[in-house]
Protein backbone atom coordinates (compact mmCIF):
# COMPACT_ATOMS: atom_id res chain seq x y z
CA UNK A 1 0.00 0.00 0.00
CA UNK A 2 1.01 3.43 -0.56
CA UNK A 3 1.83 5.89 2.53
CA UNK A 4 1.92 9.50 2.63
CA UNK A 5 3.95 10.73 5.80
CA UNK A 6 3.94 14.22 7.33
CA UNK A 7 6.07 15.54 10.36
CA UNK A 8 6.47 19.42 11.25
CA UNK A 9 7.54 18.67 14.90
CA UNK A 10 10.42 20.33 15.53
CA UNK A 11 12.64 22.14 12.79
CA UNK A 12 12.45 19.86 9.40
CA UNK A 13 9.19 19.98 7.34
CA UNK A 14 9.33 16.40 5.89
CA UNK A 15 7.30 14.63 3.39
CA UNK A 16 7.48 11.17 2.29
CA UNK A 17 6.07 8.12 0.01
CA UNK A 18 6.34 4.34 1.23
CA UNK A 19 5.19 2.00 -0.67
CA UNK A 20 4.70 -0.76 2.37
CA UNK A 21 3.47 -4.84 2.76
CA UNK A 22 4.30 -7.92 3.96
CA UNK A 23 7.73 -8.13 1.62
CA UNK A 24 8.93 -4.84 3.42
CA UNK A 25 8.99 -1.24 4.03
CA UNK A 26 10.33 0.89 0.25
CA UNK A 27 10.79 4.19 0.52
CA UNK A 28 9.48 5.75 -3.09
CA UNK A 29 10.34 9.37 -1.61
CA UNK A 30 12.00 11.02 1.03
CA UNK A 31 12.11 15.28 0.79
CA UNK A 32 12.91 16.90 3.94
CA UNK A 33 13.22 20.87 4.53
CA UNK A 34 15.55 21.63 7.03
CA UNK A 35 15.71 24.70 9.19
CA UNK A 36 18.47 24.45 10.55
CA UNK A 37 20.39 27.74 8.84
CA UNK A 38 17.27 29.49 10.63
CA UNK A 39 17.18 28.71 13.72
CA UNK A 40 21.26 29.05 14.31
CA UNK A 41 21.08 32.55 14.53
CA UNK A 42 19.74 32.12 17.64
CA UNK A 43 21.39 28.93 18.40
CA UNK A 44 18.43 26.63 19.06
CA UNK A 45 15.01 26.32 17.52
CA UNK A 46 12.79 29.21 18.06
CA UNK A 47 8.77 27.46 18.17
CA UNK A 48 6.96 30.26 16.22
CA UNK A 49 9.87 30.93 13.74
CA UNK A 50 9.57 27.30 12.89
CA UNK A 51 5.96 27.48 12.81
CA UNK A 52 6.06 30.05 10.19
CA UNK A 53 9.30 28.41 7.92
CA UNK A 54 6.45 24.77 8.05
CA UNK A 55 3.53 26.95 6.91
CA UNK A 56 5.60 28.38 3.73
CA UNK A 57 7.17 24.86 2.83
CA UNK A 58 4.47 22.09 3.73
CA UNK A 59 2.63 22.64 0.75
CA UNK A 60 5.83 22.82 -1.61
CA UNK A 61 7.33 19.74 -0.31
CA UNK A 62 3.78 17.58 0.44
CA UNK A 63 3.61 18.19 -3.65
CA UNK A 64 7.38 17.56 -4.08
CA UNK A 65 6.98 14.12 -1.82
CA UNK A 66 4.14 13.01 -4.95
CA UNK A 67 5.65 14.18 -7.77
CA UNK A 68 9.33 12.29 -6.80
CA UNK A 69 7.33 9.28 -6.16
CA UNK A 70 5.61 9.78 -9.61
CA UNK A 71 1.68 9.14 -8.15
CA UNK A 72 -1.19 11.64 -7.57
CA UNK A 73 -3.35 11.90 -4.60
CA UNK A 74 -5.84 9.42 -5.71
CA UNK A 75 -3.25 6.69 -5.77
CA UNK A 76 -2.76 6.67 -2.01
CA UNK A 77 -4.12 4.24 0.79
CA UNK A 78 -3.54 6.13 3.36
CA UNK A 79 -1.73 9.51 5.19
CA UNK A 80 -0.15 10.08 8.27
CA UNK A 81 1.27 12.53 10.64
CA UNK A 82 3.19 13.02 13.32
CA UNK A 83 0.87 13.97 16.38
CA UNK A 84 3.13 14.68 19.06
CA UNK A 85 5.12 15.17 20.93
CA UNK A 86 6.66 18.43 19.93
CA UNK A 87 6.10 22.50 19.51
CA UNK A 88 2.48 22.77 19.51
CA UNK A 89 3.03 25.75 16.99
CA UNK A 90 5.14 23.17 14.56
CA UNK A 91 2.73 19.84 15.06
CA UNK A 92 -0.24 22.29 14.39
CA UNK A 93 1.34 23.31 10.58
CA UNK A 94 1.31 19.44 9.69
CA UNK A 95 -1.96 18.35 11.66
CA UNK A 96 -3.74 20.99 9.87
CA UNK A 97 -2.62 20.20 6.33
CA UNK A 98 -3.11 16.77 6.42
CA UNK A 99 -6.54 16.80 7.83
CA UNK A 100 -6.95 19.28 5.31
CA UNK A 101 -5.74 17.09 2.58
CA UNK A 102 -7.08 13.88 4.27
CA UNK A 103 -10.71 15.57 3.96
CA UNK A 104 -10.43 16.82 0.20
CA UNK A 105 -8.49 13.62 -0.84
CA UNK A 106 -11.25 11.52 0.93
CA UNK A 107 -8.39 9.23 2.54
CA UNK A 108 -7.76 7.85 5.82
CA UNK A 109 -5.35 9.27 8.17
CA UNK A 110 -3.37 7.88 11.32
CA UNK A 111 -2.27 10.20 14.13
CA UNK A 112 1.80 8.73 14.51
CA UNK A 113 4.07 9.23 18.07
CA UNK A 114 6.91 10.87 16.94
CA UNK A 115 9.64 8.41 18.89
CA UNK A 116 7.19 5.78 17.73
CA UNK A 117 8.46 6.71 14.65
CA UNK A 118 12.23 6.55 15.41
CA UNK A 119 11.65 3.28 16.67
CA UNK A 120 10.21 2.14 13.04
CA UNK A 121 12.70 3.85 11.39
CA UNK A 122 14.57 0.84 12.06
CA UNK A 123 12.22 -1.66 9.57
CA UNK A 124 12.51 0.22 6.71
CA UNK A 125 14.33 -2.21 4.43
CA UNK A 126 17.93 -1.47 2.95
CA UNK A 127 18.54 -1.04 7.33
CA UNK A 128 21.45 -3.41 8.80
CA UNK A 129 18.89 -6.73 10.06
CA UNK A 130 16.36 -5.35 9.24
CA UNK A 131 15.14 -7.97 6.50
CA UNK A 132 15.53 -10.94 9.62
CA UNK A 133 12.44 -11.59 11.54
CA UNK A 134 12.37 -9.22 14.24
CA UNK A 135 12.79 -11.31 17.52
CA UNK A 136 10.85 -9.99 20.53
CA UNK A 137 11.26 -8.43 23.27
CA UNK A 138 12.89 -5.11 21.35
CA UNK A 139 15.05 -3.10 23.16
CA UNK A 140 14.74 0.52 21.79
CA UNK A 141 17.49 2.95 22.81
CA UNK A 142 15.85 6.54 21.87
CA UNK A 143 18.43 9.24 21.47
CA UNK A 144 17.42 12.46 20.54
CA UNK A 145 16.82 16.63 21.07
CA UNK A 146 14.21 15.77 23.52
CA UNK A 147 14.35 12.11 24.54
CA UNK A 148 16.56 9.32 26.47
CA UNK A 149 14.76 6.76 26.95
CA UNK A 150 15.37 2.38 27.22
CA UNK A 151 12.00 1.40 25.68
CA UNK A 152 10.88 -2.63 25.90
CA UNK A 153 9.00 -4.10 23.87
CA UNK A 154 7.15 -7.46 24.32
CA UNK A 155 5.14 -7.19 20.64
CA UNK A 156 4.72 -4.30 18.21
CA UNK A 157 3.75 -1.53 19.37
CA UNK A 158 3.42 -1.93 23.01
CA UNK A 159 5.87 -0.02 24.80
CA UNK A 160 7.37 0.28 28.59
CA UNK A 161 9.73 2.85 29.19
CA UNK A 162 12.08 0.94 31.61
CA UNK A 163 14.98 4.01 32.08
CA UNK A 164 14.97 7.91 30.96
CA UNK A 165 16.87 10.86 31.37
CA UNK A 166 16.01 12.82 34.58
CA UNK A 167 17.17 16.20 32.97
CA UNK A 168 18.62 16.41 29.72
CA UNK A 169 18.24 14.32 26.52
CA UNK A 170 21.45 13.12 24.72
CA UNK A 171 20.94 15.45 21.98
CA UNK A 172 20.37 18.20 24.21
CA UNK A 173 23.56 17.71 26.12
CA UNK A 174 25.71 17.38 22.53
CA UNK A 175 24.17 20.72 21.87
CA UNK A 176 25.14 22.48 24.94
CA UNK A 177 27.98 21.14 24.91
CA UNK A 178 28.86 22.74 21.58
CA UNK A 179 27.72 25.96 22.39
CA UNK A 180 30.10 26.09 25.88
CA UNK A 181 32.64 24.96 23.33
CA UNK A 182 31.55 27.91 20.76
CA UNK A 183 31.07 25.47 17.62
CA UNK A 184 27.65 26.48 16.73
CA UNK A 185 24.44 24.52 16.73
CA UNK A 186 23.03 22.26 15.81
CA UNK A 187 25.87 20.37 18.15
CA UNK A 188 25.74 16.92 17.58
CA UNK A 189 27.06 16.82 14.00
CA UNK A 190 29.67 19.20 15.12
CA UNK A 191 30.78 17.76 18.35
CA UNK A 192 31.16 14.00 16.52
CA UNK A 193 33.36 15.46 14.14
CA UNK A 194 35.50 16.88 16.19
CA UNK A 195 35.60 14.09 18.36
CA UNK A 196 36.27 11.65 15.56
CA UNK A 197 38.97 13.62 14.54
CA UNK A 198 40.46 13.65 18.45
CA UNK A 199 41.55 10.04 17.59
CA UNK A 200 43.13 10.48 14.04
CA UNK A 201 45.00 13.77 15.20
CA UNK A 202 49.20 12.70 16.54
CA UNK A 203 49.80 12.60 19.86
CA UNK A 204 49.96 16.56 21.43
CA UNK A 205 52.13 17.90 24.05
CA UNK A 206 48.77 20.18 24.27
CA UNK A 207 46.27 17.98 25.60
CA UNK A 208 45.37 18.53 29.29
CA UNK A 209 44.56 14.89 29.74
CA UNK A 210 40.54 16.07 30.49
CA UNK A 211 38.07 13.04 31.60
CA UNK A 212 34.25 13.67 32.60
CA UNK A 213 32.31 11.85 34.82
CA UNK A 214 29.90 8.79 33.68
CA UNK A 215 27.12 10.04 35.41
CA UNK A 216 24.20 7.82 37.32
CA UNK A 217 26.54 4.54 36.27
CA UNK A 218 26.36 2.94 39.26
CA UNK A 219 22.62 3.53 40.16
CA UNK A 220 20.81 0.06 40.30
CA UNK A 221 17.87 1.71 37.85
CA UNK A 222 18.50 2.41 34.25
CA UNK A 223 18.40 6.06 34.37
CA UNK A 224 20.21 8.88 33.06
CA UNK A 225 21.55 12.04 33.67
CA UNK A 226 23.36 14.26 31.38
CA UNK A 227 22.70 17.78 33.21
CA UNK A 228 25.72 16.96 35.12
CA UNK A 229 28.13 16.31 32.77
CA UNK A 230 27.84 19.35 30.56
CA UNK A 231 28.22 21.23 33.40
CA UNK A 232 31.75 19.50 34.07
CA UNK A 233 32.22 20.58 30.26
CA UNK A 234 31.76 24.03 31.32
CA UNK A 235 33.71 23.75 34.44
CA UNK A 236 36.71 22.21 32.38
CA UNK A 237 36.24 25.30 30.40
CA UNK A 238 36.14 27.90 32.85
CA UNK A 239 39.11 26.17 34.53
CA UNK A 240 41.33 26.20 31.63
CA UNK A 241 40.07 28.80 29.19
CA UNK A 242 43.07 28.15 26.86
CA UNK A 243 40.35 25.39 25.46
CA UNK A 244 38.68 27.91 23.70
CA UNK A 245 41.11 28.93 21.57
CA UNK A 246 42.76 25.87 20.57
CA UNK A 247 41.29 23.19 17.91
CA UNK A 248 43.05 20.81 19.49
CA UNK A 249 41.65 21.29 23.05
CA UNK A 250 38.36 21.82 21.53
CA UNK A 251 38.90 17.93 20.18
CA UNK A 252 39.99 17.12 23.39
CA UNK A 253 36.80 17.59 25.20
CA UNK A 254 34.65 16.71 22.19
CA UNK A 255 36.18 13.59 22.67
CA UNK A 256 35.79 12.49 26.10
CA UNK A 257 32.61 13.82 26.22
CA UNK A 258 31.23 11.60 24.13
CA UNK A 259 33.12 8.61 25.61
CA UNK A 260 31.21 9.81 28.91
CA UNK A 261 28.30 9.85 27.07
CA UNK A 262 28.54 6.49 24.82
CA UNK A 263 30.22 4.53 28.08
CA UNK A 264 27.02 5.43 29.97
CA UNK A 265 24.25 4.47 27.39
CA UNK A 266 26.44 1.18 26.54
CA UNK A 267 26.30 0.29 29.97
CA UNK A 268 22.62 0.91 30.82
CA UNK A 269 21.53 -0.59 27.42
CA UNK A 270 23.71 -4.04 28.24
CA UNK A 271 22.58 -3.82 31.68
CA UNK A 272 18.33 -3.63 30.25
CA UNK A 273 19.15 -6.28 27.79
CA UNK A 274 20.76 -9.30 30.65
CA UNK A 275 17.39 -7.76 32.88
CA UNK A 276 14.98 -8.00 30.77
CA UNK A 277 16.06 -11.34 28.62
CA UNK A 278 15.88 -8.79 25.29
CA UNK A 279 16.47 -10.57 21.98
CA UNK A 280 16.58 -7.23 19.64
CA UNK A 281 18.89 -4.30 20.38
CA UNK A 282 17.41 -1.00 18.74
CA UNK A 283 18.95 2.65 18.08
CA UNK A 284 16.82 5.34 17.26
CA UNK A 285 16.43 9.58 17.18
CA UNK A 286 18.66 11.73 15.55
CA UNK A 287 22.15 10.97 18.10
CA UNK A 288 21.64 7.50 16.45
CA UNK A 289 23.66 9.11 13.62
CA UNK A 290 26.72 8.79 16.06
CA UNK A 291 29.60 6.62 13.82
CA UNK A 292 31.12 6.23 17.36
CA UNK A 293 27.66 5.32 19.11
CA UNK A 294 26.90 2.80 16.43
CA UNK A 295 29.84 1.52 15.81
CA UNK A 296 30.16 0.69 20.08
CA UNK A 297 26.90 -0.11 21.01
CA UNK A 298 26.96 -2.61 18.10
CA UNK A 299 30.34 -4.33 19.15
CA UNK A 300 29.38 -4.45 23.05
CA UNK A 301 26.53 -6.19 22.17
CA UNK A 302 28.12 -8.65 20.01
CA UNK A 303 30.93 -9.14 22.67
CA UNK A 304 28.43 -10.06 25.37
CA UNK A 305 25.37 -11.30 23.89
CA UNK A 306 26.62 -12.74 20.23
CA UNK A 307 23.12 -14.30 19.75
CA UNK A 308 20.86 -10.95 20.09
CA UNK A 309 19.91 -8.85 17.01
CA UNK A 310 21.87 -5.22 16.63
CA UNK A 311 19.59 -2.93 14.01
CA UNK A 312 20.64 0.60 13.79
CA UNK A 313 18.16 3.04 11.07
CA UNK A 314 19.77 4.09 7.74
CA UNK A 315 21.63 7.42 8.37
CA UNK A 316 19.09 8.87 5.93
CA UNK A 317 16.36 7.92 8.31
CA UNK A 318 17.85 8.43 11.77
CA UNK A 319 17.37 12.18 11.97
CA UNK A 320 13.77 13.76 11.32
CA UNK A 321 11.97 12.62 8.69
CA UNK A 322 8.50 11.83 7.63
CA UNK A 323 9.14 7.98 6.06
CA UNK A 324 9.74 6.88 9.30
CA UNK A 325 5.84 8.24 10.20
CA UNK A 326 4.86 6.69 7.65
CA UNK A 327 6.65 3.16 8.39
CA UNK A 328 4.91 3.29 11.65
CA UNK A 329 1.61 4.24 10.22
CA UNK A 330 1.81 1.05 8.09
CA UNK A 331 2.17 -1.18 11.57
CA UNK A 332 -0.55 0.54 13.39
CA UNK A 333 -2.77 0.78 10.17
CA UNK A 334 -2.19 -3.46 10.50
CA UNK A 335 -3.21 -3.37 14.12
CA UNK A 336 -6.90 -1.85 13.86
CA UNK A 337 -9.97 -3.39 13.13
CA UNK A 338 -11.49 -0.50 12.51
CA UNK A 339 -10.40 0.91 9.92
CA UNK A 340 -12.85 2.30 8.36
CA UNK A 341 -13.16 5.44 11.80
CA UNK A 342 -9.72 6.86 10.16
CA UNK A 343 -11.86 7.86 7.22
CA UNK A 344 -13.34 10.50 9.94
CA UNK A 345 -10.13 11.43 11.17
CA UNK A 346 -10.03 14.31 9.81
CA UNK A 347 -13.03 15.81 12.44
CA UNK A 348 -11.07 14.54 15.39
CA UNK A 349 -7.12 14.31 14.68
CA UNK A 350 -5.36 16.76 17.66
CA UNK A 351 -2.15 18.17 17.85
CA UNK A 352 -0.88 16.84 21.19
CA UNK A 353 2.51 18.65 22.33
CA UNK A 354 2.77 16.50 25.22
CA UNK A 355 1.59 13.25 23.63
CA UNK A 356 2.77 9.84 25.36
CA UNK A 357 3.41 6.85 24.02
CA UNK A 358 0.94 4.16 24.30
O1 LIG B 1 15.56 13.09 16.42
P1 LIG B 1 16.10 14.42 16.11
O2 LIG B 1 16.46 14.73 14.69
O3 LIG B 1 15.10 15.52 16.61
C1 LIG B 1 14.36 15.31 17.78
O4 LIG B 1 13.37 14.56 17.72
O5 LIG B 1 14.82 15.83 18.83
O6 LIG B 1 17.38 14.64 17.03
C2 LIG B 1 18.11 15.82 16.96
C3 LIG B 1 19.30 15.71 17.91
C4 LIG B 1 20.03 17.05 18.04
O7 LIG B 1 20.24 17.31 19.42
C5 LIG B 1 21.34 16.81 17.31
O8 LIG B 1 22.41 17.57 17.84
C6 LIG B 1 21.55 15.32 17.55
O9 LIG B 1 20.27 14.77 17.39
N1 LIG B 1 22.49 14.71 16.58
C7 LIG B 1 23.65 14.12 16.93
C8 LIG B 1 24.28 13.72 15.72
N2 LIG B 1 23.47 14.08 14.68
C9 LIG B 1 22.39 14.69 15.23
N3 LIG B 1 24.20 13.91 18.14
C10 LIG B 1 25.40 13.30 18.18
N4 LIG B 1 26.07 12.88 17.07
C11 LIG B 1 25.55 13.07 15.84
N5 LIG B 1 26.23 12.66 14.75
ZN1 LIG C 1 13.15 13.25 16.26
Amino acid sequence: MLILGIETSCDETAAAVINASDHGIEVVSNVVSSQVKLHAEWGGVVPNLAAREHLKNILPVISSSLQEANIVPEQLDLMAVTSGPGLIPALLIGTTAAKTLAYLWKKPLIGIHHIEAHIYANLISGNSDSKEELKFPVLALVVSGGHTQLILMKEHLRYEIVGQTLDDAVGEAFDKVARILDLGYPGGPIVSKYADSFKTDAESKEWLGMRFPRPMFDSKNFDFSFSGLKTAVLYAVKSNPQILSSETLKKEACFQFQEAVIDTLIHKTLGTVEKYGVKTVMLAGGVSANSELRARLGTAIKNRFPNIGYIIPNISYSGDNAAMIAAAAYYRWNSLEDKEALEESWKTLDADANMSLS
